[in-house]
């Protein structure tokens, strides 16, 4: 069995996290309803495809998994349609980011997945993913929101210190059968 290093990060939600979140020019945001799970379950296909994520979380490996993660996900007690944002490129006429987050058992935030696929990467995407669900976590009463994420993920790392995420703890979990990104439910 192999074991994979994970931090455990999190940071304090307050008022900040209220501001307009704007998107680069060419990019429009598509708030959650029911029937873009599909298209939640692909924008995180693509996303993770060839990705050390996708090896250790099997699911993220097909598009069936994907769409059985956002299926569950979206039926989950504490779960929060405001904090699940889609981002379509205007030019392509497509989805190229997606983050799905919840809130746990006892109301804090936490964030399953956030995914923009590889031709849209480094344009500041995924940091608005980010926002854009730590706003729909505060306004649904999180004070405090979590995320788990695979130690050698640089590019997501950073992106999660950059906002303001701290790790406080250092797992090594045996994935095999892991539900996502961040594993506990809400
Ligand atoms: C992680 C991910 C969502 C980042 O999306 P993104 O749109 O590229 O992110 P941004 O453009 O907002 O970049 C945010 C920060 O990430 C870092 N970053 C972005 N691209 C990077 C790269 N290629 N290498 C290293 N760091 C990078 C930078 O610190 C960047 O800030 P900066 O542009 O001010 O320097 C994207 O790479 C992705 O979907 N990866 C596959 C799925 C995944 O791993 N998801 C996270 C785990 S659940």
């Amino acid at each position: 069995m192999r074991y994979y290093k994970r931090y455990l990060m999190e940071r304090a939600l307050d008022e900040e996290t209220e501001e307009e979140v704007l998107l680069p020019p060419g990019y429009t945001w598509v708030t959650w309803t029911e029937g873009l799970i599909e298209r939640h379950a692909i924008v995180l296909y693509e996303s993770f495809l060839g990705t050390i994520d996708a090896q250790i979380v099997v699911a993220l490996g097909s598009l069936g998994g994907c769409r059985e993660l956002v299926q569950r996900l979206a039926s989950w007690r504490g779960f929060c349609p405001a904090a699940n944002w889609l981002v379509v490129s205007e030019e392509e006429g497509r989805d190229v980011g997606c983050i799905q987050s919840s809130l746990d058992a006892t109301g804090c935030g936490v964030i399953v997945n956030v995914a923009v696929v590889p031709n849209h990467r480094g344009r500041g995407l995924g940091n608005a993913l980010l926002k854009q669900t730590l706003k729909g976590l505060h306004r649904a009463g999180a004070r405090r929101v979590y995320l788990e994420v695979t130690a050698s993920n640089q590019t997501a790392v950073q992106l999660y210190r950059r906002s303001g995420f701290r790790c406080y703890k250092t797992l090594y979990r045996e994935m095999a059968n892991s539900a996502s990104c961040s594993q506990r439910q809400g």
